[in-house]
């Protein structure tokens, strides 16, 4: 079996996707044509061109604008049917997706229509792979709209199971999104956030030490501060690191730098996902394969990193165990 096949069917959970950088160009025109919205291009290849990003805020300009072209239920439903479909094709036995549900209700689309339209692709495909969704505040805006988007999604709260942090890191402390962040713990929700992509070391303490996150997205920046990296190994802190995102926002340019390497041999709980895979050129197998020749990664590595995903899903422990079970035996068969 080639390495490609191998990668492709190690079974794996995807922890770090955002639903709206699933978004690839074919569906982005198809949707705009179905909701008269005009787009800025006049072609796939276009779009596709106009991927060519400096840093994070280059990208979420982008990854905004393409994102108005949702509006029903049903475009959230093939949105998330679409990505679905890819993640199978990639040995996903589980992804945790993230959404940003401000990015919909501040142009007027009732948060019950993003949920309604995701739910109905989760079910039809429930039977092949498990999936939950993960809230994501905008940092960009204030604690007090995180807060209120929470609120918001509420009476939605049996549709989701964490909350996590994203949009423009630098300047934007995790910190601040203290209330969000208990109120969500009070009501019994699971929390992520990302930190230490562009930003800082002291984010991704801050998001531990104040937030009281579980998993960090991302996290390379941590390399900073050894004490930190200590203390993440010493915790088993999943970090949901995304290679080709941060080849492509320029965080390493080149992959040969990229420091997961360095987190794996530290025996930290890396783990290897896809980020915004539609805007960065490839879903979760493509992240693996280009980490695994980038650094050198042998075979055990790759079954450690798919082995890491499954044991940081926010699945119930039985559950964790029977997807850990099917990657053992897949591993003992190797590539022969
Ligand atoms: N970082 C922060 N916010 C995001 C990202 C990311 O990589 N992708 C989508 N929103
Ligand atoms: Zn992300």
């Amino acid at each position: 079996m080639s390495l490609e096949s191998f990668v492709r069917g190690l079974p794996k959970a995807e922890l770090h996707v955002h639903i709206e950088g699933t978004l690839e160009p074919e569906l982005m025109f198809e949707l705009a044509e179905r909701n008269g919205i005009e787009l800025p291009y006049g072609s796939v290849d276009e779009v596709r061109a106009a991927y060519e990003f400096t840093d994070l805020q280059s990208f979420l300009d982008i990854y905004y604008a393409g994102a108005s072209v949702l509006v029903t239920a049903d475009d959230f439903h093939d949105l998330m049917a679409a990505y679905l479909e890819r993640a199978m094709a990639d040995g996903v036995r589980r992804a945790e997706v993230f959404f940003d549900p401000q990015t919909h209700t501040e142009r007027d689309i009732p948060i019950s229509v993003v949920f309604d339209g995701f739910a109905r692709a989760q079910a039809t495909f429930a039977d092949r792979i498990s999936t939950d969704l993960i809230l994501c505040f905008l940092r960009h805006l204030t604690p007090g709209d995180a807060v209120a988007t929470l609120q918001e999604a509420l009476p939605h709260r049996d549709r989701f199971i964490a909350v996590g942090l994203d949009s423009s890191e630098v300047g934007n402390p995790p910190g601040q999104f203290v209330d969000a962040y208990r109120l969500a713990s009070d009501e019994g929700l699971r929390l992520v956030a990302h930190a230490g992509e562009e930003g800082p070391a002291s984010y991704v303490r801050e998001a531990l030490d104040v937030l009281g996150v579980e998993r960090i997205d991302h996290g390379p920046r941590a390399a900073d501060e050894p004490d930190l990296v200590a203390r993440l190994v010493e915790q088993a802190t999943p970090l949901t690191m995304c290679p080709l995102s941060n080849q492509r926002l320029q965080v390493f340019p080149d992959l040969r730098d990229h420091n997961l390497g360095d987190f794996l041999a530290a025996g930290a709980k890396v783990t290897v996902n896809s980020d915004d895979p539609a805007y960065f050129g490839g879903y979760i197998g493509d992240n693996y394969l280009a980490i695994a020749d980038a650094l050198d990664l042998s075979e055990a590595d790759l079954v450690v990193l798919a082995r890491n995903s499954l044991e940081a899903t926010f699945l119930p422990d039985a559950e964790k165990a029977a997807l850990v079970a099917e990657l053992d035996a897949y591993a003992k068969r190797g590539r022969a």
